[in-house]
């Protein structure tokens, strides 16, 4: 079993379908709303437990109903909550989700998502000293980022950057990271409008770009390579990316090559959009090997 640590945040969604988004001034009706577990590191963290891996998410929580919800959450799903502590007097991380004409929009209230600060994630080192691989993103502080990616320069640990929601990076954590897998937008704000087989070509087996139903491109140190997504009928897209870093990490961990893991990771990426919610349709090892 190997172990994987995640440094990052963890909310709650709250989720309106509608038939459109609204313009600015308009109000709509909707058509339904729900609450789900959510958080682009807890996502991260469910998806790699389900997949057997031993889990330790680094993160926090608001002392409230939703802080109790994400814990419960967690330990429903095998994730350890030794480093998951609950902030006094600041609300759980929100999402606050549309999902209209087949897509998402997503505004990220950070709460106590902002307290994973490096002093924090410093009582947790023992985790990230044993981890396998340590996943992270950034709806927590980039300078946890920063500390989380010079920790891991030191002392040799994989780390998987996750560069969403997107935000400017330094040429230091981007050495420093062992993967960075930003989508297509995500990839424009890191690289602005550099030539993008020559930045795929400057990062090999390192910078890997999703890009939805398109597949998946990297540059295999020989060439560059778009590994094909699954073919599905999506019916919440909301944590393909999360199923995908987390599925990538776990395959990386085990000793899968790169373009194999990648084939992998679009497997459990396209299986989690099949059902509505960020963490609904994450599968089960034995679902992933099935379908495989
Ligand atoms: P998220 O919606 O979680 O923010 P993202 O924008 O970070 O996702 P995407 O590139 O959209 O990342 O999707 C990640 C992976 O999920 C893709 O590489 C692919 O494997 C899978 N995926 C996403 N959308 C589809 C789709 N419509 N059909 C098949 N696979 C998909
Ligand atoms: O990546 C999907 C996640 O991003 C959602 O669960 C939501 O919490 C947003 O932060």
């Amino acid at each position: 079993m190997v172990k994987v640590a995640v440094v990052g945040s963890a909310s709650i969604d709250l989720i309106v379908t509608a038939s459109k988004r609204p313009l600015a001034g308009e109000t709509l009706i909707g058509e339904s709303f729900h609450t789900a577990p959510g958080g682009k590191g807890a996502n991260q963290a469910v998806a790699a437990a389900r997949l057997d891996a031993e889990v330790d998410m680094i993160g926090c929580v608001g002392d409230d109903a939703f802080g109790k919800e994400i814990m419960d959450n967690f330990k429903k799903n095998g994730v350890s909550v030794r480093y998951v502590e609950p902030v006094t007097h600041c609300p759980s991380g929100t999402a606050h989700i549309t999902l209209a004409e087949g897509d998402n929009s997503i505004i990220v209230v950070k709460g106590a998502n902002d307290y994973v600060t490096p002093e924090y994630v410093k009582q947790a080192e023992e985790s990230l000293h044993g981890a396998d691989i340590i996943l992270i993103q950034q709806e927590i502080p980039i300078e946890t980022v920063e500390y989380v990616a010079t920790f891991c320069d030191r002392f040799q640990r994989k780390l998987l950057l996750n560069p969403a929601p997107a935000r400017k990076l330094s040429e230091k954590v981007i050495e420093y990271a062992t993967f960075i897998t930003p989508n297509e937008h995500e990839f424009a704000v890191l690289f602005g409008n550099e030539n993008r087989s020559k930045v795929l070509a400057k990062y090999p087996n390192k910078l890997i770009i999703t890009e939805g139903s398109n597949g998946v491109r990297f540059h295999n140190g020989k060439t560059e390579e778009v590994i094909p997504a699954y073919q599905v009928e999506p019916v919440d897209t909301t944590g393909a990316g999360d199923t995908f870093n987390a599925a990538f990490a776990v395959a990386v961990a085990e000793g899968k090559e790169i373009a194999d893991a990648i084939k992998i990771a679009n497997r459990a990426a396209s299986l989690s959009i099949k059902k509505f919610g960020a963490q609904g349709g994450m599968p089960t090892r034995k679902e992933l090997e099935r379908s495989l």
